[in-house]
């Protein structure tokens, strides 16, 4: 086994978390500026070190890593190497349960280390079949969504089962990114709207249509550089996040100071009941103003994520 290193981005759903679990599209963009990396090296036993986790892999079996711990175990017997020695550095910037897709992010760069620790080139789809195993046993129903965007290097159009699409993002407009302090766990947001469909089928599944609906109409605006319009959409999907019962106080407190303060649009970002919202700037200058009202309003960390930084790459 060599000495390497895997790598991966925070991810941000722009439009079309939970409904994105019943078949709805969803677009979501890594966040290449906050990311995460696991490196391999030469050990005489199996050790991981991180903020998550920090012990043998055989001892991370009923800790919150055994999803990672058991991920790395069928690596290392795909690789043959069930006792090869290493010790595996994971150093993330992005905060855990905060909806930033942390577990994916941390999948995709273990597997990357891994492919390259033992010189084997690594497909999309291999890399997306690995991440599904350990994402479905973190999150139980996961559409997917996570794990293509922190793997991948563009925006990205999503429909589970199928193949992600990089989309287009317009030339102007920034997104700022704010992190209410409290954690969500994504396990629990996705059982909770899967009871409130089994409970009150028909309105839930109205709630559900219409995220999709505004996913769809924010990627014509997309395509059409109207900022205003996927503002608009951005309100639309969070009035129906707010009917599945995934946001809370915090993240409405934040999304109303934003939309106070000039914000195009805004709305929580990945599972909600805690975690960060997002909020449409028309420009960078407008950003900084939202910024310092989010964070007087209590958010105990922002970013900021340029339109135009997408067109470079
Ligand atoms: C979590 O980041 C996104 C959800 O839609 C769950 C999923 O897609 O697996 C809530």
């Amino acid at each position: 086994m060599k000495n390497a290193t895997g790598e991966s981005f925070a991810k941000i759903i722009l439009l079309g978390e939970h409904a994105v679990v019943y078949g709805q599209p969803a677009i979501a963009l890594p966040v290449k500026s906050i990311r995460l990396t696991a490196s391999l090296t030469d050990g005489t036993d199996q050790s991981i070190h991180s903020s998550f986790y920090t012990g043998s892999l055989q001892a991370a079996a009923h800790t919150d890593f055994a999803g990672i711990a058991d991920l790395i175990a069928a690596l290392l017997k795909h690789f043959n190497a069930v006792d090869a020695g290493f010790t595996l550095t994971i150093k993330s910037a992005l905060p855990p349960e905060r909806g930033m897709g942390s577990s994916a992010a941390c999948a995709t760069a273990v597997v990357r280390a891994f492919y390259a620790a033992f010189e084997q080139p690594l497909s999309r789809a291999q890399l997306l079949a690995w991440t599904a195993t350990s994402e479905h046993a973190i999150h139980g129903n996961p559409s997917g969504l996570d794990a293509a965007t922190t793997s991948a290097y563009r925006p990205q159009w999503f429909v589970k089962g199928q193949a992600p699409v990089p989309i287009q993002f317009p030339k102007n407009g920034t997104l700022v990114i704010a992190d209410t302090g409290i954690a969500g766990q994504t396990k629990i947001a996705v059982g909770a709207v899967a009871k409130h469909l089994a409970d009150d089928p028909d309105q839930t599944t109205a709630s559900i249509e219409a995220i999709g609906q505004a996913t769809v109409f924010a990627a014509k605006a997309l395509a059409e550089d109207d900022l205003l319009a996927l503002g608009t959409q951005m309100d639309h999907a969070q009035l129906a996040l707010q009917a599945l019962g995934v946001s809370n106080a915090a993240l409405d407190q934040l999304i109303q100071t934003a939309k106070a303060h000039g914000a195009l649009g805004a709305k929580l970002t990945g599972s909600g009941q805690g975690g960060c919202m997002i909020a449409l700037a028309q420009n960078a200058r407008d950003a900084q103003t939202i910024r310092q009202a989010l964070t007087q309003a209590g958010a105990t960390a922002t970013w900021q994520y340029d339109f135009s930084e997408e067109r470079t790459h």
